[in-house]
């Protein structure tokens, strides 16, 4: 199946129409590429899993339109969930809400609750707009790689790694480059599951309240602790003096390393420079990852961001990264 250039209307046309027969497709959003399937069928969402290799207990996001779209899969629309979606819909912040009896079972891999999230990238608007109109109201989409690997964001990425088995529609490349924010609405208190590019702060203002550490939580969400999105070659986080002193005394014609950072020279061929803005390292960071990757290199040495907000989705995915 073809790469279909997203900003023509009949390669949206051809997808939705894949999508309503239960096909999977893969399709751009403002954080990274997702791999969908109809959230309504349990068949088609089942090849998502088959496809990835992911384990059938991690539950999947349910894209939606709209605010009705997300009454589709949804028990209640708390306060909270409301606030979050009011402010920050569409856009890249994801709402676990109680899930709708029997609706989208697989996709919620069984859970109670159900993760809703509606895109702002105008391929996915177009997309699940037209896929509204042919009745299907919610598309589970998970990151479009294979179980534990980096997530893409381009679609020669998602091609490189699902072939020719399915439609990619190009949207370019993402825009922000890491995974939606998760916040837990079913709890007593709101939860940040995964951390993003918005920051605590502003989303603690939308809500009016604290969130939460996941790990603060008794019952850990299945498929936010373990090293995920991680590079093949091996990753290690290096304070700034520890990577100035290790780069000191390796020779010029070293192989088998890349290095990630802010401050170290770039005498040697496989330094590559980290920006100071984290939104312009979320933004590249997987891309740079693939690119190392791809050099063949064995080994990571990536200088450690500032302990900062700013900076925590970009720090939270290093952290997994490295963790392996
Ligand atoms: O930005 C994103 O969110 C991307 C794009 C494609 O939208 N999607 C994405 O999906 O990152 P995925 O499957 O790679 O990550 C989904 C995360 C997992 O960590 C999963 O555990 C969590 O969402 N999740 C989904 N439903 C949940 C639920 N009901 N309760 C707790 N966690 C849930
Ligand atoms: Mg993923």
């Amino acid at each position: 199946m073809p790469v279909l250039d997203g900003a023509r209307i009949d390669a949206i046309e051809q997808a939705a129409q894949a999508l309503a027969r239960g096909e999977l497709v893969a399709m751009p959003t403002e954080t990274v590429y997702g791999l969908a399937a109809r959230a309504d069928d349990d068949n088609a969402v089942g090849a998502i899993f088959r496809a990835k290799g992911r384990p059938a207990d991690h539950p999947l996001i349910v894209h939606v339109a709209d605010r009705d779209g997300a009454l589709a899969f949804a028990a209640t629309l708390n306060p909270r969930a409301e606030r979050l979606m009011a402010h920050h819909w569409p856009g890249p912040v994801t709402v676990i809400v109680r899930r709708a009896e029997g609706r989208a079972e697989a996709a919620a891999a069984g859970l109670p609750t159900i993760g809703l999230r509606c895109p702002s990238h105008p391929v996915a608007r177009a997309l699940l707009a037209r896929c509204a109109a042919l009745g299907v109201h919610g598309l589970a989409a998970p990151s479009a790689n294979r179980f534990g690997a980096v997530s893409p964001t381009t679609a020669a990425h998602v091609a490189a790694e699902f072939g020719d088995a399915l439609i990619v529609l190009d949207g370019g490349a993402c825009d922000l480059g890491i995974e939606s924010t998760i916040v837990d609405c079913s709890t007593r208190r709101p939860v940040l599951l995964r951390p993003g590019v918005l920051t605590r702060a502003e989303l603690e203002s939308t809500l009016g309240e604290a969130l939460v550490d996941a790990d603060d939580q008794a019952t850990p969400a299945p498929g936010t602790l373990e090293s995920h999105y991680a590079p093949k070659a091996t990753l290690r986080l290096m304070e700034t003096q520890q990577l100035g002193r290790a780069l000191s005394v390796l020779p010029a014609n070293m192989t088998g390393l890349a290095v990630y950072s802010r401050s170290a020279p770039r005498r040697h061929r496989w330094v590559r420079t980290m920006p100071d803005d984290p939104k312009a390292v979320a933004r590249e960071l997987y891309a740079v990852l693939r690119e190392f990757d791809a050099a063949g290199v064995k080994l990571i040495w990536v200088e450690r961001p500032p302990d900062m907000p700013e900076w925590e989705g970009v720090n939270d995915r290093l952290q997994r990264a490295a963790s392996t």
